[in-house]
């Protein structure tokens, strides 16, 4: 027997632990402000709207439907061998990629983590607070040993299967990750540069947007979304079929974004009250934040609690990609989920071992981390997406389509519409132009 979510509430809780993670409080307001603020982030809510709510609702539903890994979901409903199940075999390869630095990253915030707990902060002067990240990352024993850590949670949280394992995680990152947030966004509002962080968020100047944005806003909405990778898909696999997935998918989508939105007027109100770079690129959430913290009464303990925060949301996205992996092992090659879950998530902590000493060791040689990142996010996810569309668009027959949404009403059509035309087209298009801008540097 196959297992199953215990109900909708605890799908919703998983689906958004995937996709509420490090590409929320950590990429999002770095790429953010690398690519100047509210143009940009009008161009990600578009793609959110456009690409990615049409996709999600795919990806829950063929899973919902096949009852199968990302893989199989496509022969069982395409008819065998379909050749769309290239989408779930691309989408292993991209979820071991993905884990691989998602790993390491995870890593940093449970070192930094255990520095707060450590009195590491207490009394730093911002000079010291900024080199931080700079120094953890030249340390490649560091490291691999938080790197390892993060790959052993992740690997005991997902040995305990959907329900007792995965489940019961995302029920209580989850809730602790929303309080934390809310009372943080509380504490934010009364700083002096929370006007200025609402001011770069929301006034779009678009003078500041290039081609590469367009496709960094594109990618991301992927990423944020665990989408075009088969996290969906496998989720969705567990959702018993009576389940609606129209008003599921919004909820989820709505949530990631509100997330996203909380954690960059958060970041951002730090960085315009300390006078930092809001361009400063991944190492912003680890200098703005500390850099708050380390001069308030009490600072140590919500700092405590915003680490502990991010370590939540990275959790909760990390199951998500080795379960991927896993379901599709345990199901087709005959394995335990224990067995697969221990022998993937070890081959996955040894790809990513090269992600974590592209800072250091191998820093000059080949830069791993920012291979597997780019390589995901601008190519594989997107791709992935463009051909779930077109399969959700064009081989699914119209009246299964309108069956997800209880009949041809207009959101049916809507949906319909853009998964045929405008959401290929649209990720096609910036796909292009990306990887030829990529190619020809
Ligand atoms: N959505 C996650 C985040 O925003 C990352 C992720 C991607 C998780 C793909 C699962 C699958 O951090």
């Amino acid at each position: 027997m196959r297992s199953h979510w215990s109900g909708r509430l605890a799908f919703i809780l998983a689906a958004s632990g995937s996709a509420i993670g490090l590409g929320n409080i950590w990429k999002f307001p770095y790429i953010t402000g690398e690519n100047g603020g509210g143009a940009f982030v009008i161009i990600y809510l578009l793609t959110i709207l456009i690409v990615g709510l049409p996709i999600f609702i795919a990806e829950v539903y063929i899973g919902q439907n096949a009852q199968k890994n990302a893989v199989s979901a496509f022969n069982v409903i395409h008819g065998k061998p379909s050749p769309f199940r290239a989408i779930g075999v691309l989408g292993i390869l991209s979820a071991f990629l993905i884990l691989s630095f998602y790993s390491v990253v995870g890593g940093w915030i449970l070192s930094f983590e255990y520095k707060v707990l450590t009195g590491a902060f207490t009394d730093a002067t911002p000079e010291t607070i900024s080199g931080m990240l700079g120094g953890l990352l030249g340390d490649w024993k560091s490291l691999l040993f938080w790197h390892t850590l993060f790959m052993l949670i992740t690997a005991g949280i997902v040995v305990g299967g959907i329900k007792g394992g995965i489940e019961r995680g995302a029920k209580i990152l989850m809730p602790g990750f929303f309080v934390l947030l809310t009372l943080l966004l509380f504490i934010t509002m009364s700083l002096d540069g929370f006007g200025d962080a609402f001011a770069f968020l929301f006034q779009p100047d678009f003078s500041k947007l290039t081609g590469k944005s367009i496709l960094e806003a594109v990618g991301h909405s992927f990423f944020t979304l665990s989408l075009g990778m088969g996290a969906m898909i496998t989720y969705g696999s567990f959702l018993e079929k009576k389940e609606q997935v129209f008003k599921i998918a919004i909820a989820v989508c709505a949530l990631d974004t509100i997330v996203a939105v909380m954690a960059g007027l958060v970041m951002f109100s730090v960085t315009f009250t300390y006078g930092q770079e809001p361009s400063s690129g991944p190492a912003l959430m680890f200098s703005t934040m500390p850099m708050l913290f380390s001069q308030m009464t009490g600072g140590t303990y919500l700092l405590a609690a915003f680490f502990a925060l991010v370590t939540f949301a990275a959790l909760s996205s990390a199951i998500s990609l080795l379960e991927v992996v896993v379901a599709y092992f345990s199901e087709e090659r005959n394995m335990s989920h224990k067995k697969a879950t221990v022998i993937f998530a070890g081959i996955i902590w040894a790809v990513g071992i090269l992600c974590a000493l592209s800072f250091n060791v191998l820093s000059g040689v080949f830069d791993f981390f920012d291979f597997f990142d780019k390589s995901t996010t601008h190519v594989l996810m997107p791709f992935g997406g463009l051909l779930t569309a077109i399969f959700f668009g064009w081989i699914i027959p119209e009246e299964k389509v309108y069956g997800i949404f209880g009949g041809p009403t207009t959101a049916a059509r809507c949906i319909r519409f853009i998964s045929r035309f405008i959401a290929p087209t649209a990720v096609a298009v910036v796909m292009i132009v990306g990887l030829s801008d990529w190619i020809t540097g």
